[in-house]
């Protein structure tokens, strides 16, 4: 079984290559490129703490990129999740964000957050499977609250949250 570990800084260098080779099947290699720009250094230098990685041998198969907020006690923050296409449908993102959200209630946090674009059929999806609710936005698409322009012009998102306890 894969074995999860807290992401370091020296791991950015194989998470960029995973994002650009994951995604490459359905992007273009501009739009995967574009997607790595998702993930600077700056949140394995910054947050390796609270990140994750599931490495096979010495192969990283997923990760979260996740931390808690600087401006309040009480939430915690997903930013990214990502698993190996092969790996999809088994559980490890469940077990990514478990992990997660198990050492943020013992930590103090409450809530955990995070976002997704409305086309993202399957993040929508898989955060409902997690227990996580949609906060409530200015217009629906497919009965999905949507915040419209949330993160600049044409950029709108659906904004998960999900309370935890220890
Ligand atoms: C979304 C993603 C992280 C899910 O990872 P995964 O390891 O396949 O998910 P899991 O196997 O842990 O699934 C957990 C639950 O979510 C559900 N789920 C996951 N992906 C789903 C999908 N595409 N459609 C419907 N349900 C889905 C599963 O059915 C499961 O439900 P259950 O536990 O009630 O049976 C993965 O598909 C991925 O990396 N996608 C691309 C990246 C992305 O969109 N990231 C999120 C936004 S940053």
């Amino acid at each position: 079984m894969p074995a999860l570990r807290q992401a370091g800084v020296s791991d950015h260098g194989t998470l960029v290559g995973c994002v650009q080779r994951w995604w490459g099947d359905s992007r273009t290699p501009e739009q995967a490129r574009e997607l790595s720009l998702l993930l600077p250094r700056l949140f394995l230098q910054f947050f390796s703490g609270t990140s994750l990685v599931l490495e096979e041998g010495a192969e990283i198969r997923a990760f979260l990129i996740g931390f808690y907020a600087a401006d309040n006690g009480t939430e915690a923050y997903i930013h990214f999740v990502g698993v190996d296409p092969e790996l999809r449908g088994q559980g490890v993102a469940r077990r990514l964000y478990t992990a997660f959200s198990r050492r943020a209630a013992e930590e103090g946090r409450t809530e955990v957050r995070a976002i997704t674009s409305p086309t993202n059929a399957g993040s929508i999806a898989f955060h409902r499977a997690m227990g996580f609710s949609v906060e409530s936005g200015d217009r629906e698409i497919d009965g999905v609250s949507v915040h419209t322009d949330y993160d600049g012009p044409g950029q709108d998102r659906v904004c998960f949250r999900k309370g935890i306890a220890p």
